[in-house]
């Protein structure tokens, strides 16, 4: 399966997703593949630091995927794509070789507005792309916000999808990228390691 991380919108926790769902996906030894198809390289930056290798990672920031995925996903039973923050060129390449495209959405009413541009786009694909699903995925919560509670509610509007499984804003996500690993590996009984694993379980359903 091809799962790809996609927000215009910077800092909703794309890279920290795609990292730490690419570790999940790997358990129990599966062969699982991270493309960084941002220019920043920021996967590339953390790989620097990590030292188990559970998974392989690659920097590919051009728009050529739908000719060279087959080629560079050899071998893999899982792939995971970490997107740049802009809807453009690299966007499209990504969703129209992807299985589900995983939006990101942190509770504040500019992203979830934001959030309206990237929706409308995978609806276009999707008629390019039939095995292409899209998901909702609320992420960077303040636990035991009136906002926090609200954003599913909010988010219902674009009838879409969204994953049961909600990401917090926890320091361990921080601290473990910091260490130069995934939360499951750095603190794996921590709330964070535990709701990564939820949402590994809830997309391979
Ligand atoms: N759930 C979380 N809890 C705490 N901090 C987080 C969480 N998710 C992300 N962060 C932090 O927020 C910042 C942005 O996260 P990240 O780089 O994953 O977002 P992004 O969507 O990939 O950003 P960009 O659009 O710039 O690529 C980082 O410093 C990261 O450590
Ligand atoms: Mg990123």
């Amino acid at each position: 399966m091809i799962i790809s991380l996609v927000n215009q919108k910077g800092g909703v926790g794309k890279t920290t997703i795609a990292i730490n769902l690419a570790y999940a996906l790997a358990q129990g030894g599966k062969r699982v593949l991270l493309i960084d198809t941002d220019r920043q390289g920021s996967v590339m930056q953390w790989k620097k630091l990590d030292q188990h290798n559970h998974f392989d990672v690659i920097h590919h920031p051009q728009t050529d995927l739908a000719q060279q995925v087959k080629e560079i996903t050899k071998g893999y039973l899982h792939t995971v794509i970490d997107a740049p923050p802009a809807v453009g060129d690299m966007i499209r390449s990504v969703l129209l070789v992807s299985n589900l495209a995983i939006i990101p959405v942190s509770p504040s009413p500019l992203d979830i507005w934001s959030a309206r541009e990237m929706v409308h786009l995978l609806q276009e694909l999707k008629k390019q792309r039939r095995n292409l699903s899209g998901r909702m995925l609320i992420c960077r919560k303040i636990v035991g916000t009136r906002v926090g509670r609200e954003v599913r509610e909010a988010l219902e509007n674009y009838q879409m999808d969204i994953f049961q499984t909600e990401i917090h804003q926890r320091i361990a996500y921080v601290e473990a990228m910091i260490a130069g690993m995934p939360v499951m590996a750095y603190a794996p009984q921590s709330e964070a390691g535990q709701e990564i694993k939820s949402l590994c379980a809830e997309l391979l359903l």
